[in-house]
């Protein structure tokens, strides 16, 4: 098989076999193809596209391009969530204890974050002492115990998407439904969930900027997840404002934990109990969603969702002291607020804008060298439909810096837009794909 044949049938428009996918994955991760012979396929793709076998055949070798996790040592159906990715979601800190609340394993590999704000891992660490730091072995037993664990990424986990992804961001190849989907997928997969939730966010703060690309890529991903034996549902969700209130690092800690007090921001809470429901339904404890609702909304009631996060907070070296005592997570030295200028209602919180002004305050990464501030970011105090009154505090700043938290004041200002009439018919979530 030759490289150059493989590129000259895809720019044709001609399907490629599953031998060929194979043969592409193979030899690029293992350097036989160059660069320039992988960009050209991939282009090829972008404008001829692929069809959903080979999209799927796609996924599988890449997911089968390095490690592949074996959780049969856990037992039960591990079911994993996935969020595309927006600005202050904090859903996974709190769906993972209210679903192992109900015995349901939660067995997380998560990384640490480049962009917004940090990675789950980089939140959890909030909690002084916590580690994702354990051998396989304490891995498995910790799951199987107190059904929640959350581990590091391993190296080698689908290195052909890892490859892939860096050459298609420099060669204008990544917002291919094709391509997202199979990148996405293959992770999934490697990462040995026997059923997965997906949360395809659009809207300004998300990789989708539209309802209709939103919900082509959810229906992508379901039928890979179908074709591959992983029972998948995706559900499409608001990422034209952020999520919640909080975005930071300890922030979205603290966040997480009121929501498990039952204290959380509506639209937070709310979009947990629509993941989290199809979770505990694709992992066979309930009959439907409604059913599955009203188990979780029961482990936040009864506290056991909080007690949960306990016991996984401590399992994992961390101070769990700091639930019930939110004073002792690390916080931030000023606090500024950002006041309206008008009198109105808000009709929009440029999330992508915000995000990127949280990671300047020192809550996200430009690059993977750079350290995290876990104190700081920004609390909203207001959303999307609110009436504001001029001088009334839209949000707040957290910094450690104060000349730096007073120059992004500002910014934040004007990426809340405040308008004479009511409107607000952006919903929170747009619909399920199952
Ligand atoms: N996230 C991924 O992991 N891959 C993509 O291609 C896009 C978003
Ligand atoms: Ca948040």
């Amino acid at each position: 098989m030759r490289m150059y044949d493989l590129i000259l049938k895809k720019r044709n428009g001609e399907e490629l076999t599953s031998e060929e996918i194979n043969y592409f994955i193979e030899n690029y991760t293992n350097s036989n193809i160059p660069d320039y012979q992988a960009s050209a396929l991939l282009m090829a793709i972008y404008f001829q596209k692929m069809n959903k076998r080979e999209t799927a055949d796609l996924t599988m070798a890449m997911a089968h391009s390095g490690d592949v996790l074996d959780l049969s040592a856990i037992d039960g159906i591990k079911v994993d969530k996935h969020s595309t990715g927006g600005v202050g979601d904090t859903t996974t800190l709190i769906l993972g204890p209210m679903v192992a609340a109900l015995g349901i394993p939660v067995a997380k590999m998560s990384g640490r974050g480049l962009g917004h704000t940090g990675g789950t891992i980089d939140k959890l660490e909030a909690f002084k002492g916590f580690s994702v730091e354990m051998s396989e072995e304490d891995f498995i037993e910790n799951v199987n115990k107190i059904k929640l664990v959350v581990g590091g990424q391993t190296g080698n986990l689908a290195p052909a998407d890892k490859k892939i992804y860096a050459l298609r961001d420099v060669t204008a190849t990544v917002d291919n439904i094709s391509l997202i989907a199979s990148s996405i997928m293959s992770k999934k997969i490697a990462s040995g969930a026997d059923c997965i939730v997906l949360d395809v966010k659009v809207g300004e703060g998300a990789f989708m900027k539209n309802k209709e690309s939103a919900f082509e890529l959810a229906e992508e991903m379901v039928a890979i997840g179908k074709s591959v034996g992983r029972n998948t549902v995706a559900v499409i969700s608001d990422m034209d404002q952020p999520l919640g209130l909080a975005i930071g690092n300890a922030l979205e800690v603290k966040e997480a934990i009121d929501t498990l007090k039952g204290e959380g921001p509506e639209d937070l809470y709310e979009l947990c109990l629509t993941l989290g429901s199809h979770m505990v339904v694709l992992a066979g404890k309930a009959k439907d969603d409604k059913e599955a609702r009203d188990m979780l909304i029961e482990t936040v009631k009864s506290g056991r969702a909080l007690e949960k996060l306990k016991e996984f907070v401590k399992a994992q070296g961390g101070d769990e002291s700091s639930i019930d005592d939110t004073e002792k997570l690390s916080k931030a030295e000023f606090i500024i607020p950002v006041k309206a200028d008008k009198d109105g209602f808000i009709r929009k919180i440029h999330a992508e804008k915000i995000g990127i002004i949280a990671a300047e305050l020192g809550a996200g990464r430009a690059t993977k060298e750079d350290i995290i501030d876990l104190s700081v970011g920004i609390v909203l105090a207001k959303k999307r439909g609110e009436q504001v009154n001029k001088g009334d505090v839209l949000a707040y700043v957290h910094a450690n810096d104060k000349e730096k938290g007073e120059k992004v004041v500002g910014g934040i200002l004007n990426n809340y837009e405040i308008a004479s009439e009511f409107s607000n018919d952006i919903p929170l979530v747009y619909g399920i794909v199952r």
